[in-house]
C-alpha cells in the first residue's frame, strides 16, 4: 500500500475540524460581530457542529439537495421571525422531523433524525451559525437575539415526536401534500449477499454480527427504535448518513455501490423483502423511494 493511500486511510479525527474551524473562521468576521452581550459565544461552536452534524446533508452552502435535503435559506429565517419560530427550530433538531413540508416553494417529504447527543451548547450555536449563514444574516430581525442554551434545555425536559414537531412547524395555508417518496424501496437478494460480505468486513465489529449485538459504541441497526429513527420518509437519509460517516475511521472510503449493498442489506434485516430490482446509488431516485411500510 502506498504511503499516501495509508495516510488517507488514517485521517486524524481531531486534525480535521480545527482545520475547518480555521478556514470558516477566517471567512466569517460578519458573524464573529454578533457576539451577544449574554457571552454565549456560540460561533467556534456552531461552525465546528455544522461542519461534523449537518453539511453531510444540508450541503456547504445550505443549499441542501433537491427532492432530499431542504435547504437552510430563506425558510430557516422565515420560520425564525415567526411567533414560534424559535421554539420549532430548537425542536426540529431535538427530536427530529417527519413528513411534508414545503420549502421555498418545493416540497419534501422526508425525515430528519433527531440530534440529542449534541449538546444544548451545540444545538443553540449551530442554529446561530445557520442563522447568520448562507446569507441569512441579511433577512435576520435586526437586533438579532440568538437561540441560548437555556431554550434548548427548557425544550429538551418536554420530549415530543417528530410528528409533533412537524405539527409545530404548520403555518397557516402552507399546503400538506408530499411529492417526494412516492414508489416503494427495492433492492435484490444478490445486494443483500454483497451488503453482508461488506458488513463483515467493515461493520461487524462495532455493529456485531447480528445488527444488534455491538461493541465499540456501535448502535444497533435493527428493530423498532431503529426502524422509527430512519424509516419515516424515504431511503436517502439512511443511505447519506451511512455514506458520510460510515466506517468512522474512513467515512466515504468504500464505493457508492458498496453503501447502496449496504443499505439493502441493513434493510433485509429489518423486514423489507427482496425483488427483482436493484437499489440504485442516484440520490435523486433514492429520494423517491419510500420506507414506510
Ligand atoms: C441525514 C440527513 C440530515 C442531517 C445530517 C441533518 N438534517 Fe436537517 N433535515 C433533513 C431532512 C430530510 C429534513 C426535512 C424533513 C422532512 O421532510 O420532514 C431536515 C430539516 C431540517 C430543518 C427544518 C427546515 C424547515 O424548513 O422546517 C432544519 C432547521 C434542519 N434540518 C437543520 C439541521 C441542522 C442544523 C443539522 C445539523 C445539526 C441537520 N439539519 C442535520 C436531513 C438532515
Ligand atoms: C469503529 C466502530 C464503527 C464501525 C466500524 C462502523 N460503525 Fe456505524 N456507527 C458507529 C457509531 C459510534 C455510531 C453512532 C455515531 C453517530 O451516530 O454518528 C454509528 C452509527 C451508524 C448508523 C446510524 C445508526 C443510528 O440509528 O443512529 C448506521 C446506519 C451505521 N452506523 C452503519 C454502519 C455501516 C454500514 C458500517 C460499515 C460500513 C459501520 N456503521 C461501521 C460505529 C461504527
Amino acid at each position: 500500500m502506498s504511503v499516501v493511500k495509508r495516510l488517507c486511510r488514517i485521517p486524524s479525527r481531531a486534525a480535521i475540524p480545527v482545520a475547518v474551524i480555521a478556514i470558516l473562521s477566517a471567512t466569517a468576521p460578519a458573524a464573529k460581530a454578533q457576539t451577544p452581550p449574554t457571552g454565549f459565544s456560540w460561533q467556534e461552536i456552531g461552525a465546528r457542529t455544522f461542519e461534523s452534524t449537518c453539511r453531510v446533508c444540508h450541503q456547504d452552502n445550505g443549499q441542501g439537495i433537491a427532492g432530499a435535503f431542504p435547504p437552510l435559506t430563506e425558510n430557516v429565517t422565515a420560520l425564525f421571525a415567526q411567533p414560534n419560530g424559535r421554539g420549532y427550530l430548537v425542536r426540529a433538531l431535538l427530536f427530529g422531523l417527519t413528513g411534508p413540508i414545503i420549502v421555498n416553494g418545493t416540497a419534501f417529504n422526508s425525515a430528519m433524525p433527531p440530534w440529542q447527543q449534541l449538546s444544548d451548547e451545540e444545538i443553540a450555536a449551530v442554529l446561530d451559525h445557520v442563522l447568520t449563514s448562507f446569507g441569512n444574516d441579511q433577512r435576520l430581525p435586526n437586533p438579532f437575539a440568538p437561540v441560548l442554551p437555556s431554550e434548548v434545555a427548557a425544550a429538551r425536559a418536554q420530549p415530543m415526536g417528530p410528528a409533533q414537531v412537524l405539527a409545530l412547524r404548520a403555518l397557516p395555508g402552507a399546503p400538506q401534500a408530499g411529492v417526494a417518496a412516492s414508489t416503494p424501496v427495492t433492492f435484490t437478494s444478490e445486494q443483500v449477499e454483497r451488503g453482508q460480505r461488506s458488513y463483515r468486513s467493515n461493520c461487524q465489529d462495532c455493529h456485531g454480527t447480528t445488527l444488534d449485538n455491538g461493541e465499540f459504541g456501535g448502535p444497533v441497526l435493527k428493530g423498532m427504535a431503529f426502524r422509527q429513527k430512519w424509516t419515516a420518509g424515504s431511503v436517502v437519509a439512511l443511505y447519506s448518513f451511512t455514506k458520510e460517516k460510515m466506517p468512522p475511521d474512513r467515512p466515504g472510503g468504500l464505493s457508492p455501490q458498496n453503501y447502496v449493498d449496504l443499505t439493502a442489506f441493513i434493510l433485509s434485516n429489518n423486514g423489507y423483502q427482496p425483488g427483482d430490482k436493484e437499489l440504485p446509488s442516484d440520490l435523486d431516485a433514492l429520494g423517491k423511494m419510500s420506507l414506510k411500510p
